[in-house]
């Protein structure tokens, strides 16, 4: 699994991201398309993106039966992302299904993370809402083991869960972890935080980095610092 930094393009429309991407002169950052940008603009945005030679990561999260979720993978194999995700919620048998889906006639495929629990779900709400009353820590640890029970290579999480991610599931099985902030930065909505020099010694293996970058007045010099602290 390779370590990289994936920069969040959440952005509302096409004309923005590419303003944004023009900045990059000489690197070509791995990129996160989430539901907001994918939704304004479908596929074509994944697909200029990728023909101005960067890696993608399609944010979409599916969960839904199993049939739904092969079918609409294989749509997503075909756009050539790099990468693309699930829920973990939907089972071992959905995860299985998207697999399948996702693999092409050649036996290629992209990357494929399950979300386990989101970080915006607090122990406490999921006790009192979807009634699981277990420790967050023991779901998002299960959570992980059936999707590498379902054959993915990872999930997403926060940088303070990739060690116990690790711990159940080894240290190939990938964490993609977003909630990264340097030291001296604002930040934002995000609470659980990680420098990505912390990341990388938690173990991370991408992160996911958006207004840091994103809201920068050189975000190419602070994708570089990134770069530098995360990869080094
Ligand atoms: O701007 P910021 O660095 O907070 O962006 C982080 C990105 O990672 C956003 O696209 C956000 O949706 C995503 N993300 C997150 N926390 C999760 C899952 C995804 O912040 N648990």
């Amino acid at each position: 699994m390779g370590k990289d930094v994936i920069i969040a393009l959440d952005f509302a429309s096409a004309g923005e991201v590419f303003d944004f991407l023009g900045k990059f002169e000489e690197e070509k950052p791995f990129v996160k398309v989430g539901m907001e940008l994918y939704y304004a603009e479908g596929p074509s945005i994944v697909r200029a993106i990728k023909e101005r030679g960067h890696k993608v990561f399609l944010d979409l999260k599916l969960h839904d039966i199993p049939m739904q979720v092969k079918k609409a993978m294989a749509v997503i194999a075909g756009m050539d992302v790099d990468m693309c995700n699930v829920h973990a919620a939907g089972t071992i048998d959905m995860m299985k299904a998207a697999i399948e889906g996702l693999t092409r006639q050649d036996k290629s495929r992209p990357i494929l993370i399950a979300v386990t629990q989101l970080t915006s779900t607090s122990e406490a709400r999921m006790r009192s809402e979807l009634l699981i009353d277990e420790k967050i820590e023991d779901v998002v640890a299960q959570y992980a083991k059936n999707a590498k029970t379902a054959g993915l290579d990872g999930v997403v999480c926060s940088p303070l869960e990739a060690g116990i991610v690790k711990a159940a599931c080894g240290k190939e099985f990938a964490a993609v972890t977003p909630g990264i902030r340097f030291a001296d930065g604002s930040m934002d909505d995000q609470s659980r935080v990680t420098t990505p020099a912390m990341a990388k010694e938690i173990g991370s293996d991408y992160i996911v980095v958006g207004r840091p970058i994103t809201g920068a007045s050189d975000p190419v010099a602070i994708y570089r610092r990134c770069v530098a602290e995360f990869i080094g």
